[in-house]
């Protein structure tokens, strides 16, 4: 290989990390972004202030996903697109409650599955099968079954307002996670 074809693979490679470098910082950004948009959505979808105690449910986090900064850059890409993904379906249900505005239902989902799609452009399809398989046999898997019980959980109450109440407020501090877990595509 000659001179100038190493300068221009160097050129290359440079070129290349750069624009992912500048994608994870303009991607935090976006995700902080409409992790504020989804809480203000969420907040206005308060229903009947009901006294919802006696549904309570704790929904067994697990113990990994509270310690984000284990986590690598490459596999809390994963990790955001699948709650992001996870979120979006408990609440397409969300159009049930009659408390709730369907326009701000709607909002909160064109939010979440814009997000997802950012996501998935600027870093998950590049990212490989290597770190998704890492990501998913780690922890994507046992947090999958999380968003089950929470499924379940309002499948049993019959979907009604206090549910909803309860598993709103669950998900609405997901978003102060998936914040910190975002702080990982700082460099
Ligand atoms: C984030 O939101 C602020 C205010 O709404 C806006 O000025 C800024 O351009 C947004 N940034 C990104 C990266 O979307
Ligand atoms: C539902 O929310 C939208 C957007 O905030 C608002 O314009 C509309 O008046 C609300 N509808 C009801 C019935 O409160
Ligand atoms: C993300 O990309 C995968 C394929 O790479 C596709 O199956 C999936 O539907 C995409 N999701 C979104 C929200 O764009
Ligand atoms: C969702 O929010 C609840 C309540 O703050 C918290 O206990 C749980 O760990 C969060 N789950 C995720 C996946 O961030």
């Amino acid at each position: 290989m000659n001179n100038r074809c190493i300068l221009q693979l160097a050129l290359l490679l440079c070129f290349s990390t750069t624009a992912l470098s500048l994608s994870y910082n303009l991607l935090r950004l976006q995700q902080f972004n409409s992790s504020v948009e989804c809480q203000k959505l969420l907040e206005q979808l308060n229903g009947r202030p009901a006294d919802c105690l006696s549904d309570r449910m704790d929904f067994k986090i697990p113990k990994e996903i509270k310690h984000p900064q284990q986590f690598q850059k490459e596999h809390a890409a994963f990790v955001i697109y699948e709650m992001l993904k996870d979120i979006f379906h408990v609440f397409k249900k969300g159009y049930s409650n009659p408390d709730w505005n369907n326009t701000i239902v709607t909002d909160l989902l064109s939010e979440l599955h814009q997000q997802m799609d950012l996501l998935n452009t600027t870093v998950v399809e590049k990212l490989g099968e290597e770190n998704k398989r890492q990501a998913y046999s780690m922890i994507i898997l046992r947090l999958k079954s999380y968003y089950v019980r929470i499924r379940m959980y309002l499948e049993a109450k019959l979907y009604s307002s206090c549910a909803w109440t309860v598993v709103r407020d669950e998900l609405y501090w997901n978003f102060s996670f998936i914040n910190r877990l975002t702080d990982k595509f700082q460099n």
